[in-house]
């Protein structure tokens, strides 16, 4: 971490007594107070369930202005990124912190694409599970796993062993997302083809069969690049907090990431575009939209317009535009036309000029168009939120290095607001009443 100056602070009365409490600026977005001594001093905690106004790090990653739509990777916006270059090349980027010269991005490249197999016994380890097993509780395992096969990468404390580990979750994430998917429905694994890009040769381990060729279209890939580019970090959410939380422990990184593709799997978190699908199909077809909308407006239905709102977002989420212009290509391109983009857009217009949504500043985020998107090019529901940690893998292996080099790292250890029964005497079961 860096030596911090504050230029200011703030004053802490509390009763009769007065603390003093630093205040350090970030190069943008809001400053911080340091409480870092306040229980010391005070005797006292902070109270922050949900973490709503709490920095839990320092971080040179991935910044988000949520009231202005803003997302910046290494000060990069998303849309030049998802416009510009490709998957890799972000990769590259969140990791080192620049983006590379042709010849950095020409070894990266290589590096990852040296790395795609898995081990050959991972295949007698998914055997193991139920075909109908949902593909997130086979990601969870099979990344948790890892450790188990490559026990050459899990010193976290040699810098190589925490790289060759990062290339090699990179890598294998694509070819163990589609094995996951192959062996849900039945049929054999294809193992991956070094000589095509990272997004093709994951859709060709998803869609090729061995009795037929297979050519992937150009168009898809470059929406599945985008989409993996979209999704590659989002500062520290969920997930990403809960891989620094392992990793603080010491834990080896192929658990940790593994942790966070379990905290993934949730509907407020990456399960939303499954749930923004099912909602839509649910609709069904426009004229049905207000009686959803008067539901979501209700405030004794739990219903909830899943795909809209976000923690951070109080304005369009700028990876909501890419992903609805993606949507409409994909469509375009394999000539399909479904009712539910009707229902999405019908939709969006509707609650974007609504009162309730506008007042509590809620626009369509990221999964709200990424579900059509993904079933338009083959891939079924329960896949959505293994492409999520397929792409989010970098992030959060960026996040991950990120802390275990900072020097003044420690493990994570929340606090808490006691509210249970105060001490009290074991009473044996036969006077119990
Ligand atoms: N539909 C209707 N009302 C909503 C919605 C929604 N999608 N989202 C929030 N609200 C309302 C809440 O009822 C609440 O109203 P109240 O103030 O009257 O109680 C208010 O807006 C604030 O909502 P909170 O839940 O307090 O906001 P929070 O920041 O905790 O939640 C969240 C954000 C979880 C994303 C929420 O908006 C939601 O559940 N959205 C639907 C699920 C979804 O799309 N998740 C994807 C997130 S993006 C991602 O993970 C990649």
């Amino acid at each position: 971490m860096d030596a911090k100056t504050n230029t200011k602070t703030a004053q802490l009365t509390i009763g009769d007594k007065n603390w003093s409490l630093p205040v350090y600026p970030g190069t943008i977005g809001p400053d911080v107070i340091d409480i870092g001594k306040l229980y010391s001093q005070t005797g006292m905690f902070t109270y922050d369930p949900g973490f709503t106004s709490t920095g839990s790090c320092e971080s040179k990653i991935t910044f988000i202005d949520g009231d202005e739509g803003v997302l910046l990777y290494r000060g990069y916006p998303i849309e030049q990124l998802a416009e510009h270059g490709d998957f890799l090349e972000t990769c590259y980027l969140l990791l080192y912190g620049e983006l590379p010269t042709a010849a950095q991005k020409a070894d990266f490249d290589y590096r990852v694409t040296r790395h795609t197999m898995v081990h050959e016994q991972m295949m007698r380890f998914f055997q193991g599970f139920r075909r109908d097993a949902h593909p997130m509780a086979v990601m969870v395992a099979s990344v948790g796993a890892l450790s188990a096969f490559y026990h050459d990468s899990t010193d976290i404390s040699d810098p190589h062993q925490r790289m060759v580990a990062s290339m090699r979750m990179i890598a294998k994430l694509p070819t163990i997302s589609a094995m996951a998917f192959k062996y849900s429905i039945g049929q054999p694994f294809v193992y991956p083809k070094n000589d095509l890009d990272y997004a093709s040769n994951f859709l060709r381990m998803c869609f090729a069969v061995p009795c037929e060729e297979y050519k992937v279209n150009p168009v898809l890939s470059t929406a599945m690049d985008r989409i993996f580019i979209l999704h590659a970090d989002h500062e520290q959410n969920a997930s990403t907090s809960t891989v620094r939380l392992a990793g603080s422990s010491g834990a080896n990184p192929f658990a940790c990431i593994a942790a966070g593709i379990a905290c993934l799997w949730g509907p407020a978190h990456g399960g939303a575009n499954e749930a923004a699908l099912k909602m839509l199909t649910e609709i069904g077809k426009p004229e049905r939209i207000p009686e959803f909308v008067a539901r979501a407006k209700d405030p004794n239905d739990s219903f909830r317009l899943m795909g809209f709102g976000h923690r951070v977002y109080k304005h369009y989420d700028p990876r909501a535009k890419i992903m609805q212009r993606t949507c409409h290509e994909v469509l375009k391109e394999m000539n399909i036309k479904d009712d539910l983009l009707d229902v999405a857009v019908e939709l969006e217009r509707i609650a974007l000029h609504d009162e309730y949504f506008i007042e509590k500043k809620l626009y369509p985020n990221v999964d709200y168009y990424s579900g059509i998107t993904l079933r338009a090019m083959g891939f079924p529901t329960t896949m959505f939120t293994v492409l999520f940690a397929l792409a989010r893998t970098v992030g959060w292996i960026a996040q991950w290095k990120e802390m275990i080099e900072d020097p003044h790292q420690k493990i994570g250890r929340p606090r808490q607001l006691y509210t249970g029964a105060t001490r009290r005497d074991y009473m044996p079961i036969t006077r119990r009443k």
